[in-house]
């Protein structure tokens, strides 16, 4: 049996404005996805079976379940592997939710690369596992930018930008930060997201054109405010992506009513995060204490969430 793992992510800064080159800031969070691969005797026509025990947001697994079927099979195209006179079984499991907005997807397909890697002796190194998980989320997403399987493969925090070849670097900083995520219970689909935003930005080039200066000019700002610790200032730029967001239109009423919630009971900043329309939003809450007062608060409201650090 191969076994591999992929961590789950929050992006914290520019998702959806990657998508045109504009830089982004994602953590890996500690939550993963942990794939086993086994090889049985076939005795039906079915190259793999997927066994999926992760824990899910209602719905999530049964409307995923025939873009989960295609990506698997694009990354066992692109490896190649033989199978013969077997059948490969899939399991997923681990801590990881099956929901919008936290890299489920990416998480899966890299965990899935590493298995394979792990019980053909494929040899390859972590690019070449990040390239797989790459060809699997294309499933999910049509022509992904490559920020999640980048979490999900490499962990930590990472400023990402796309390109033929990825640019990507990770962020020290001085230490772990609390964070809260909220979970509107709604299942989203990336490609249409994404798709949207690019029929409203071709009929509003000049409007989009600028809320993207606008994002870009964000990141140098985050990135240093992420070095030195100041977390009142990344707080604040977060504020500012979650409006950019509002403009291009991916958000929800829940997900701009949780982000309120953080906002009035002290949270330091607080955002959408991932492909919006729903999934999980992120409030940032340094401390322990606050990280449990911003949890109660969603909670009160009748939502899930996830308490998990940044940066480690
Ligand atoms: C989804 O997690 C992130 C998006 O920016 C899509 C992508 O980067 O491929 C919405």
């Amino acid at each position: 049996m191969g076994q591999g793992r992929g961590f789950g992510k929050v992006i914290l800064f520019n998702e959806h404005f990657v998508v045109y080159g504009i830089p982004s800031i994602v953590s890996a969070i500690s939550d993963y996805t942990n794939a086993e691969v086994t090889l049985l005797k076939r005795d039906n026509d079915k190259d793999f079976i997927i066994i999926d025990d992760r824990p899910e947001t209602p719905g999530y697994k049964l409307k995923k379940q025939d873009q989960q079927n295609k990506s698997i099979e694009l990354m066992m195209n692109l490896v190649k592997i033989k199978l013969g006179a077997h059948t490969l079984q899939v399991r997923f499991s681990g801590k990881l939710l099956a929901a919008s907005g936290v890299g489920a997807s990416a998480a899966s397909c890299a965990a899935f690369a590493r298995a394979l890697n792990n019980e053909f002796d494929l040899g390859m190194d972590n690019t070449t596992i990040n390239n797989l998980a790459y060809e699997g989320e294309k499933a999910y997403h049509g022509t992904p930018s490559g920020v999640d399987n980048t979490a999900a493969t490499y962990g930590g925090l990472i400023q990402f930008t796309k390109g033929e070849i990825p640019k990507f670097e990770h962020i020290k900083i001085p230490k772990a930060v609390e964070i809260v995520m909220g979970n509107t219970g709604l299942v989203t689909n990336t490609k249409v997201a994404v798709d949207g935003v690019k029929e409203r930005r071709e009929k509003n080039p000049e409007k989009y054109d600028l809320i993207f200066e606008h994002a870009k000019a964000l990141i140098p700002k985050a990135r240093s405010a992420f070095e030195s610790g100041d977390y009142k200032t990344i707080g604040k730029l977060m504020l500012e992506n979650h409006k950019l967001l509002q403009e291009v239109e991916v958000t929800c009423k829940e997900l701009d009513h949780l982000v309120n919630v953080a906002q009035d009971n002290g949270a330091w900043g607080a955002k959408m995060t991932g492909s919006g329309f729903g999934g999980y939003m992120i409030a940032l809450t340094p401390g322990t204490e606050l990280q449990a007062t911003i949890a109660e608060a969603i909670e009160r409201e009748g939502f899930k969430v996830l308490k998990t650090t940044i940066g480690v």
